[in-house]
């Protein structure tokens, strides 16, 4: 796990969006996986500035969302997919139905995150992941006891994951859906490289259990700690407990 400390976000945009654009000098037809969330916010800017002056082309890659909640309409603004739309997707050159994500309106869910989890191995695995992390550790919506060995699936929002992402739904943690399907474990880890954001004192616990802590499923991103290929962009204030 490779350590990179800045202040500035912008500053860790640009070195996530240097590990990309490199990704797609080399194979344009790459497969990204990306995150939704605050976090990785500066990287999508990089990137859009960058498409925008011809330094980078999404035309030819191909992209998986980690993670959807269940059950908020098609034109929510708060449904992952729109968001993704609107802070990436949507500002760069992907061709039409090149970004997939896992359906939270689907009637059969368990079959929904099987072609989900056949999708992303049909377009022969994730080159590069984006992540952020929770305040409770998980990566995606992995939270706190998951099964270090799970795939996409239903999983139940935590009340302090409700508490952190009430900021989106007008400050009310019962307008945040308790349920969500998420990128499993497992799914995450078999991306060949991972690419974690964290930013502000509030991560600052969880970033020291991913780096230094044991890994547990109570700890759910420390199981990246056996990934061979992990990148950590944090600030000082995300570093600040670490030893
Ligand atoms: C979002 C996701 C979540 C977020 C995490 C941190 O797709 O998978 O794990 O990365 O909740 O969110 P931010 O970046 O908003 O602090």
């Amino acid at each position: 796990m490779e350590i990179v400390i800045h202040d500035s976000p912008q500053r860790l945009g640009e070195v996530a969006a240097d590990a990309i654009a490199a990704l797609l000098a080399a194979d344009p037809t790459a497969v990204l996986g990306l995150a939704t969330g605050s976090s990785p916010r500066p990287v999508y800017d990089a990137l859009a500035a960058r498409c925008e002056r011809g330094e980078v082309s999404f035309a030819q890659a191909r992209a998986f969302t980690l993670d959807e909640y269940v059950g908020l309409p098609a034109d929510h603004p708060e449904r992952y997919r729109n968001v993704i739309d609107a802070d990436f997707v949507s500002r760069v050159d992907f061709a039409p139905g090149a970004v997939q994500g896992p359906d939270g309106l689907a009637t059969d869910i368990p079959a929904a995150c099987a072609e989900y989890e056949a999708a992303i191995v049909a377009a022969g695995g994730v080159d590069l992941q984006i992540l952020g992390i929770g305040t409770d550790g998980h990566i995606a919506f992995n939270e706190p006891g998951s099964s270090l060995a799970s795939r996409t699936r239903i999983k139940t929002l935590t009340r302090q994951t409700r508490l952190d992402n009430a900021r989106f739904f007008d400050g009310d943690p019962q307008a945040v859906p308790q349920h969500c399907l998420t990128q499993g474990l497992a799914t995450i880890m078999a991306a060949r490289h991972i690419v974690l954001l964290a930013t502000g004192r509030g991560k600052a616990e969880a970033v020291h259990h991913l780096a230094e802590g044991a890994v547990s499923a109570m700890w759910p991103a420390t199981i990246l700690q056996h990934h061979p290929h992990v990148s950590v962009l944090l600030d000082s204030a995300a570093a600040s407990r670490l030893q």
